[in-house]
């Protein structure tokens, strides 16, 4: 039976990647984007008649979530992934120099944003049979990890954990599971040519644990290939 997955920041990166192998094999993907007519998502569009539904989204802004929540009105959604990130500036992420406007724009999109598009569309997930509400943070979000470098987007990650597992603990009555993933380290744009795996692993790795996932996994904290990762 084909699901339906809502994806946001399809366009690109990990986003294109589980888009692309979702209409592979066989589901339907509300594709969200900041330019959901761009090139690469028409042209899936096209080789994947009546799967894929581009959607305008840009999930730091209330108008524009408010807009999709409204054009996907009674539309029922099994997968909800928060996808969409960004990694702030290379520099003036220390301990001792942090840039506080662009702290403050990363958790824009990378806290605020997930939360705020998984309550804007929780009632397409509760209509929907898969009942899954996952979000793409990082293991640089990890505290037990001791991390060293890169605090305005650990420290992002880090809260979009803690602001994910009070969610997950609200909708807990309602039957909806609440996943938070490590990607791995990806070869996108913002992993960098040099990184470990390729977006289609890291998307297949992904697409298989969120399938076997269900209220067991709720508010756990795992990698593309299922395993725990420390707080
Ligand atoms: N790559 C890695 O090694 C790695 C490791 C750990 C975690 N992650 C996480 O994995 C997720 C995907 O990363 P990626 O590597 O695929 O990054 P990417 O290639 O840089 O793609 C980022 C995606 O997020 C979208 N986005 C950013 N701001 C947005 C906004 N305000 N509204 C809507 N979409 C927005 C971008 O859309 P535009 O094209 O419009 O900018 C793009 O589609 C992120 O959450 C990232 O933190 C990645």
């Amino acid at each position: 039976m084909p699901q339906t997955w809502m994806i946001t920041g399809a366009n690109r990166g990990i986003g294109l990647a589980i888009t692309t192998e979702l209409l592979r094999r066989g589901d339907h993907v509300i594709a969200a984007a900041r330019d959901p007519e761009a090139n690469t998502l028409t042209e899936l569009a096209a080789a994947h008649p009546g799967q894929l539904t581009p959607l305008s989204l840009n999930v730091t802004s209330d108008a524009s979530v408010s807009a999709a929540k409204e054009a996907l009105a009674g539309r029922a959604i099994d997968v909800l992934l928060n996808n969409a990130g960004v990694y702030g500036p290379r520099d003036r992420q220390s301990g001792l120099d942090v840039d506080f406007d662009a702290w403050r724009e990363v958790f824009e999109v990378n806290v605020y944003a997930p939360l705020r598009v998984a309550q804007a569309f929780l009632p397409n997930v509760e209509a929907g049979k898969g009942r899954k509400i996952a979000t793409i943070t990082s293991r640089m979000g990890s505290i037990g990890g001791n991390p060293g470098n890169a605090l305005i987007y650990r420290s992002s990650k880090a809260a979009v954990n803690m602001a994910m597992v009070v969610f997950g603990n609200a909708v807990r009555t309602q039957n909806v599971a609440v996943l938070l993933f490590h990607p791995g380290w990806v070869q996108t744009d913002m992993g960098g040519g040099g990184a470990d795996i390729t977006p289609a692993e890291s998307a297949g790795g992904l697409i298989r644990t969120i399938d076997v996932s269900g209220m067991a996994e709720t508010n756990s904290f795992r990698d593309w290939q299922g395993l725990s990762i420390v707080w």
